[in-house]
């Protein structure tokens, strides 16, 4: 049986990252993966539908949002299988940069199914019929949609009516009606696209906001700049039955019926945690995800678990992060997650971005907080490229410490600039500092600078 120091299950970004790191300090790394290396990340998430939704913009722009700019350009048009192919162009070359790194770093790759049983020597990792042996393992499993027991669902996934973001980003067309259950990150940018590429998108969402736990104001301009695109929008609704085609909404007390081509199920992401054995061992979970601590650690001396299987951000930047947080506690690095000011971006146009703490999240603690908000048309970069519009920058201030406790942006480029504020937040920067330092003119980004001094 080989031995290993350390074996990693799943070969998502928390997966591909531990398995780099752990070879490049040396230890002899295992990464078992049962599809492809790169998870939903590469393969069915945040780059496809970046790939979709750039080709979306571009789209917007030459069809008639030029005009503005002076630019136009005849009959315009969004060929959508062109579209998914460079999609699967894009996915190809980034997984193929993901396997050579791991060869490089001489990680070793199995692809199979995994389980994992505890023996005295260590963890017994069998895959078809070879088994391993290693001190520690870092479960990297990742997350699968959620599929909601609303009666007609199942017969629609088997009819190929009812679609989850993994089936949608292969649709050869574009669906003439669309209706998306679920305002989510992943229901919104779901539905920036394809109301770009044609289809008619009906949004149904049960909570009173779009966009999830984003702050009050991102949600209000975000929806609005989604309808005035021709999006609708049924908030406050439950999809109660979905049957020929049709969904049937509550709202206010009423049903309403909404005839679909297509009904995509954005309602939520859950751990996959059903590797054989692991129950067994007597893993820790809580709601379905692996119980962590914030070095990664299990409740299972040796046992670790970063990125969506342990449920607390599902986001590809934080299992990277927690990947490293894994490994450099395997090799004696004392290291921990500080989950206090994680980034988090919507992809549509305008970009929305927030990090640390929402307005509602500083005041749930009981913190003084003051709020420091000024809209992005003192932004001479941003009215240049995008003329006048309802976005903002919106920070969140510690009144006491004077320091960023969160902040908000609906802006161009918000996804490139939350990066500054995080760092801002993180490290407790004094908003005198922030005063002192020099921002490049002309960007969108001075509108930080242009908040703190508000
Ligand atoms: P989500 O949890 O963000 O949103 C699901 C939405 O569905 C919620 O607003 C919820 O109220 C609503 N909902 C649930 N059941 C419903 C029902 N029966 N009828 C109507 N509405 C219902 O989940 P989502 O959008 O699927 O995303 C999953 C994860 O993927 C999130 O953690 C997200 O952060 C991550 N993600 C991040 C991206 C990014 O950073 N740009 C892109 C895509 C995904």
């Amino acid at each position: 049986m080989k031995q290993y120091d350390v074996a990693v299950i799943g070969g998502g970004p928390a997966g591909y990252l531990a398995a780099e790191r752990a070879s490049e300090a040396g230890l002899c790394t295992l990464l078992v993966e049962k599809r492809e290396v790169g998870g939903v990340c590469l393969n069915e998430g945040c780059i496809p539908t970046k790939t979709l939704l750039y080709s979306g913009k571009l789209y917007e722009y030459a069809s008639g949002e030029g005009k503005t700019f002076g630019v136009t350009c005849k009959d315009a048009q969004l060929h959508h299988e062109e579209v998914v192919k460079r999609k699967e162009t894009v996915i190809k070359t980034l997984v193929g940069g993901v396997s050579a790194a791991l060869k490089r770093k001489k990680a070793d790759v199995f692809y199979a199914d995994a389980s994992i049983r505890k023996e005295t020597q260590g963890f017994v990792i069998s895959c078809e019929s070879n088994e391993f042996l290693a001190k520690t393992v870092i479960l990297a499993t990742g997350s699968e949609p959620v599929i909601p027991g609303i009666p007609g669902v199942s017969e629609g996934i088997l009819d190929g009516s009812v679609l989850t973001s993994r089936e949608i980003l292969d649709l050869k067309e574009i669906p003439k009606e669309l209706v998306i259950v679920g305002a989510g990150v992943i229901g919104i940018e779901m539905a920036a696209y394809f109301n770009i590429a044609g289809s008619r998108v009906t949004v149904v969402e049960m909570l009173e906001q779009a966009g999830g736990p984003i702050d009050k104001d991102a949600a209000e301009v975000l929806q609005k700049e989604l309808e005035k695109k021709g999006i609708r929008f049924h908030m406050k609704s439950r999809v109660c039955d979905v049957s020929n085609n049709t969904a049937l909404v509550g709202q206010d007390g009423k049903q309403i019926k909404l005839p679909y081509d297509k009904l995509l199920m954005c309602v939520g992401r859950k751990a996959v945690t059903d590797v054989p054995g692991l129950t067994e061992l007597g893993v820790y979970t809580e709601r379905g995800a692996i119980v962590t601590d914030e070095r990664c650690q299990t409740n299972i001396p040796g046992l670790y678990a970063a990125g969506d299987v342990n449920g607390k951000y599902m986001l590809a930047h934080v299992a990277y992060r927690e990947a490293e947080v894994a490994v450099n506690n395997i090799i004696g690095i004392a290291d921990w997650m500080d989950y206090s000011a994680i980034p988090g971006v919507i992809y549509t146009q305008p970009e929305v971005s927030f990090a640390g703490l929402t307005e509602q999240q500083a005041r749930d603690t009981g913190m003084d907080i003051q709020i420091k908000k000024v809209t992005i048309n003192m932004s001479g970069r941003h009215i240049a490229e995008h003329g006048m519009s309802e976005g903002f920058c919106k920070l969140v201030i510690d009144r006491k410490k004077q320091i960023i406790v969160g902040a908000s942006l609906v802006s161009a480029y918000a996804s490139e600039i939350i990066y500054a504020v995080t760092l801002m937040i993180q490290n407790k920067i004094p908003l005198e500092s922030i005063r002192r330092s020099v921002f490049p003119h002309p960007t969108v980004c001075e509108i930080i600078r242009e908040a703190v001094f508000s």
